[in-house]
């Protein structure tokens, strides 16, 4: 069942406009915001359980958490925007639809941090998105919703919005910062314990569009409104953009815990054509593949979707149907993920064209069963040994694709 508590507004005409935004409950959430402290913010957050919506689940209120009270250094709120993993289409519809959600949630998790300038870091193919949520901050300060004395509260906010220039791993939060330097998207160095993120020295906070969009709604109704929603462990809701061969493809916004099955056969109307079920990727292109016969009992959560050996990432699910074919559908993602490799670290650069290049092979009928065997090996490399997560996600997402369509493969080699 849908629950719309960030899409409440998406089918409201003009809702993009300050005075339509206003008339629907937008910039309600500020005057609760200014009776409370930052930390009672912070508490509100934390409690409420919200989990990061960017494909890691990460609890926001414990990232908050990690900025330095009283710091003698600017603080920065940084919003991920970049929205780049294939099969993920949410962040821009509230982009499209409700940007001056987006700005009520900057200006709420700002004043929780303790923050006075954001980022907005959108991704250069977003053109007509990045248009729209500039016009709604200039709305916005020219109401005096931005910028100094925040509707007349002594909290000063400033917004900018940055235009990345397309490369998918600057939606990596260490490489977005980078990027956001002016330097090269590269990712850092993780620490080995828990820190903030750093922008220019800086402690920062870089969450996704959705997680900022998702706190108005806690600030205006309380962390046990929001609880209401979801599971134990995922409470809330979750914009889930549904592509591929379903009749009803779109983004849903549904409660934490809903059954895919539910998703696939009664929201999105079932497969096109008549057509069976063969595979589904449930969160976005990073997450390990599922055969039909692996969704019967899963639901859309962070432990279930574990728990059956993949991840609930951006809630990007791809449906396919009986006619595609697997290797086809790998061979599309490791030219992605090879084209879009940074190039930092060599079993990543290295390994994702040697991947793709053999594929390439088996495709045109040329592979041999050692080719398997040599893929696997790339996987151990790229696993474990490189600096961020995209080379061992890649690993993962290689080693499903064999192991659960081998026989497809195989039918390749004759
Ligand atoms: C290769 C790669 C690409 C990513 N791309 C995005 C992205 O486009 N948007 C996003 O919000 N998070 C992306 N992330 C996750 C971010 O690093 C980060 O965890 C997230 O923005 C944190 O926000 P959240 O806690 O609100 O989810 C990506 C991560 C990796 C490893
Ligand atoms: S794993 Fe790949 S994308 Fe990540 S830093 Fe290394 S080369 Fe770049």
């Amino acid at each position: 069942m849908m629950i719309k508590l960030v899409s409440k507004n998406f089918d409201i005409p003009e809702a993009y406009t300050l005075n339509v935004a206003r008339e629907n409950g937008r910039y309600a959430s500020l005057e609760r915001l200014f009776k409370m402290s930052p930390d009672e913010v912070m508490t509100e957050v934390e409690k409420s359980g919200l989990r990061g919506k960017g494909g890691g689940g990460a609890h926001t209120g414990e990232k908050w958490r990690l900025i330095p009270k009283n710091s003698d250094k600017p603080i920065y709120l940084v919003i991920n925007a970049d929205e780049g993993e294939p099969g993920t289409f949410k962040d821009r519809q509230i982009l499209e639809f409700d940007p001056h959600l987006l700005i009520e949630g900057i200006i709420c998790s700002s004043y929780a941090i303790g923050a006075h300038h954001a980022y907005v870091y959108i991704r250069g193919e977003y053109v007509f998105w990045m248009n729209r949520l500039q016009e709604a901050i200039d709305e916005a300060y020219e109401a005096g919703i931005l910028g100094e004395n925040i509707l007349g509260h002594n909290y000063a906010l400033h917004v900018t919005i940055h235009k990345g220039a397309g490369a998918y791993i600057c939606g990596e939060k260490t490489a977005l910062l980078e990027s956001l330097e002016g330097k090269r998207g590269h990712p850092r160095l993780k620490p080995k314990g828990k820190e903030p993120e750093w922008f220019f020295g800086n402690p920062t906070v870089v969450n996704n569009v959705e997680t900022i969009a998702s706190v108005p709604y806690i600030i205006n109704e309380g962390y046990g409104a929001y609880q209401m929603y979801g599971t134990k462990e995922s409470p809330g809701t979750m914009l889930f953009g549904i592509s591929g061969h379903v009749e009803r493809p779109g983004v849903y916004e549904l409660p934490y815990g809903t059954s895919m099955k539910e998703v696939i056969y009664d929201l999105c109307g079932g497969l096109k054509n008549g057509k069976k079920l063969k595979a589904v990727i449930p969160g976005g292109s990073s997450v390990q593949i599922l055969k039909a016969d692996e969704i019967e009992d899963i639901t859309l959560d962070y432990e279930s979707l574990k728990a059956h050996g993949s991840a609930l990432g951006t809630g990007g699910i791809i449906v396919m149907d009986e006619d595609v074919s697997i290797p086809e559908v790998m061979k599309n993602l490791f030219e992605f993920y090879h084209h879009e490799s940074c190039g930092q670290c060599t079993p990543c650069r290295e390994g994702t064209g040697w991947v793709d290049r053999i594929l390439a092979k088996i495709l045109a009928g040329k592979g041999s069963k050692e080719d398997f065997n040599t893929i696997l090996d790339a996987c151990d490399m790229l696993n474990g040994k490189t600096i961020c997560v995209f080379a061992p996600s890649v690993a993962f997402i290689a080693q499903s694709y064999l192991k659960k369509f081998r026989e497809e493969f195989e039918a390749l080699l004759h």
